[in-house]
């Protein structure tokens, strides 16, 4: 199994380019169901979750040429709406597919996603608001089996909790319902903007985008064609590479990227003593010699991101005193914490809060990735640490960062891929 194995200690410097954001990819990938024509997808990042639903589509029937950032994909030839446990299991963002394929044949299987490594993550919020656009539901054999024989109808949704994907799903089969759907307490992420700014471009009318109340007019089951998409850059990679100049105490500069994203992260990072250059299209990071601590609560966009928590426990771990991280999305988000502990942190933890007391250094270790954002944020305190640190299980890492020691080595990191 591969494993990246990182000497510590020195500094980064140059220019990185930040890939196509990941969880904008999976649901516009997930949207393409909703065509039956031909469609090109620029901007991909090449990662291991974009191959993953992207032959879910195939497994479908679809018809998809893939070459790491660009897919053409046609839906046309889908003759299967069953979205089996293998690719599901693999991957939980499958459950985007739900909406769509409910929305356009009317009926699909999709395989319920189990637990996963942060928390139960539950998709209550999505089977009942399909139900409430006409869906019959019914969880047999480990499937969410849903039917709509007379097609969706619009609705007013209001969500208990903001839910990224539960937004999507919702604004998918909305885009083919008959009538008018209201999302009340939507997700604002930039990600949600790029998916209602993709329907729009296929002529779905859609008002409230980027707010916290989406209206959406259906087609009433007629099928989309859309333009070439774009998918916009990854603000938590970009995030992760902010981090990686802090934590480094680097002036690093990140090319194709919106800055306009990653307010939250930034303004942290501030507090931390980073400076920024900031451009249309690039931001460029000048780390501190000795960082301050922070306080941190992870919320809902435009708040301050769950999926970057992980990666400002590692910076805070050397930070000149005691940081407060809590958080507020996920019950078990902090699997990263006894792995970082072994690199020589001193984080205390209880319930959803971590208390991180900065320690002078850290020191090379044998650690292993937990999940997607918990790996980065071992990377991240493996390029300080004194000596030699092999993060193991970076399958996690392959999930969702684009070449990331590739990357990390052209900033001057000393990481190598190994096997063993
Ligand atoms: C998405 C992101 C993930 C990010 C998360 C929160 C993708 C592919 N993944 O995940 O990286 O960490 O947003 O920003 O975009 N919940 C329920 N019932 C539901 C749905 C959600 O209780 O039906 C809960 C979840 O367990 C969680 C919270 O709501 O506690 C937010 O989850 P949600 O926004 O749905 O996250 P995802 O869309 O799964």
């Amino acid at each position: 199994m591969d494993y990246l194995e990182i000497i510590g200690g020195g500094k980064l410097s140059g220019n990185v380019k930040i890939s196509g954001a990941k969880n904008s990819a999976l649901p516009v990938i997930a949207a393409t169901i909703l065509s039956d024509k031909p469609l090109t997808l620029t901007n991909l990042p090449n990662v291991v979750d974009i191959r993953t639903l992207l032959k879910l589509l195939t497994m479908l029937g679809g018809k998809v040429e893939h070459n790491d950032t660009v897919a053409v994909v046609d839906n046309g030839t889908i003759n299967s709406t069953k979205a089996v446990y293998e690719i599901v299991s693999q991957m939980r963002a499958s459950i985007l597919v739900l909406g769509p394929l409910l929305a356009r044949f009317k009926v699909c299987e999709v395989s319920l996603p189990g637990g996963c490594a942060i928390g139960q993550r539950p998709i209550d919020m999505h089977l009942k608001a399909l139900e409430s656009m006409g869906a019959i539901i019914e969880i047999k054999g480990g499937y969410v089996r849903a039917e709509a024989p007379n097609g969706l109808h619009g609705a007013k949704i209001v969500f208990d909790k903001i839910t990224v994907g539960g937004t999507e799903n919702v604004l998918m089969a909305a885009a083919l319902a008959n009538g008018t759907t209201t999302i009340v307490n939507a997700a604002r992420e930039p990600e949600i903007v790029q998916l209602c700014d993709m329907l729009s471009s296929a002529g779905v009318v859609i008002t409230g985008t980027g707010t916290g109340e989406i209206t959406i007019e259906g087609t009433n089951g007629v099928p989309l064609t859309f333009p070439e998409t774009k998918i916009i850059p990854d603000r938590i990679e970009a995030g992760t590479y902010l981090c990686a100049g802090a934590i480094s105490h680097s002036t690093i500069t990140l090319d194709e990227v919106d800055a306009n994203h990653l307010k939250a992260v930034i303004d942290k990072l501030e507090v931390m003593g980073c400076s920024f250059d900031i451009e249309p299209n690039s931001i460029t990071i000048h780390g501190p010699e000795k960082l301050k601590p922070v306080h941190i609560i992870t919320t809902e966009y435009p708040g301050f991101p769950t999926d970057m928590q992980a990666q400002f426990m590692a910076i805070a771990a050397i930070a000149d005193g005691e940081s407060i991280i809590e958080e507020r999305l996920f019950e078990n988000r902090f699997m990263h914490v006894s792995e970082l502990n072994r690199l020589g942190s001193d984080i205390w933890l209880k319930g959803s809060l971590a208390a991180v007391h900065g320690v002078e250094k850290l020191y090379g270790a044998d650690v292993m990735a937990t999940d997607l954002r918990a790996s980065s944020a071992l990377v991240l305190g493996a390029l300080v640490a004194e000596g030699t640190t092999n993060v193991r299980r970076i399958y996690h890492l392959d999930r969702g960062y684009d070449n990331l020691e590739g990357k990390l080595s052209k900033l001057g990191a000393n990481i190598t891929r190994k096997k063993g």
